[in-house]
């Protein structure tokens, strides 16, 4: 049974996830709207794995006995002015959720919650992969500069990102199936 103290804290962290789904949705319009759509798809797949993240805590908070409330989210940031400021942003911002995570995970410790601890271990993992994705293409950003074809090679390989749901997690545990999906169908 959750605490109520770790309940507050997990039901932060599941409007930081939102929030962070949030950013990255604003990225992928900013660069929609600069008709870089490999770019618009790299954030796109962020935005849907950031949902995942808040869902999958969510659910925790539920299944372990706390009630998940849905707190008001920040509005993003609206525009950037280049691929590496929207980059630099984004692994500054997974830094940041790091941080956060840790703060997590301390609390669990402090409240002998072990199997808190043991949930936020996926997390944890999962942030290591995502400051070093987001380091990745910050750098592959940083060393095309000006040069356009370069650009567009980037924009075109960022466009082959796909969306995967993590393993065992259902997404509509209440039986419903997705129907009628289209993938891709947004045109370069
Ligand atoms: Fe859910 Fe990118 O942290």
């Amino acid at each position: 049974m959750l605490s109520e103290k770790m309940t507050e804290a997990l039901n932060g962290q599941v409007n930081r996830e939102l929030y962070s789904s949030y950013l990255y949705l604003s990225m992928s319009a900013y660069f929609e709207s600069v008709k870089m759509k490999g770019f618009a798809n790299w954030m796109r797949v962020q935005a849907g794995e950031e949902l995942v993240h808040a869902m999958k805590m969510y659910d925790y908070v539920t299944s372990a006995g706390g009630r998940a409330r849905m707190l008001a989210i920040e509005a993003p940031q609206f525009a950037w002015t280049s691929p590496v400021e929207a980059f630099q942003h984004v692994y500054n911002h997974e830094r940041a959720v790091t941080g956060l995570i840790k703060a997590l995970v301390g609390i669990a410790i402090s409240e002998k919650d072990k199997a808190t601890e043991n949930f936020l271990q996926w997390y944890l993992d999962e942030q290591v992969e995502e400051e070093d994705s987001s380091d990745m293409v910050l750098n592959k950003t940083k060393a095309v500069g000006s040069d356009l074809s370069a650009l567009k090679a980037a924009d075109n390989e960022l466009g082959q990102r796909r969306f995967r749901f993590p393993r065992g997690f259902d997404m509509f545990p209440y039986g419903a199936q997705p129907e009628g999906t289209t993938i891709g169908s947004l045109k370069k």
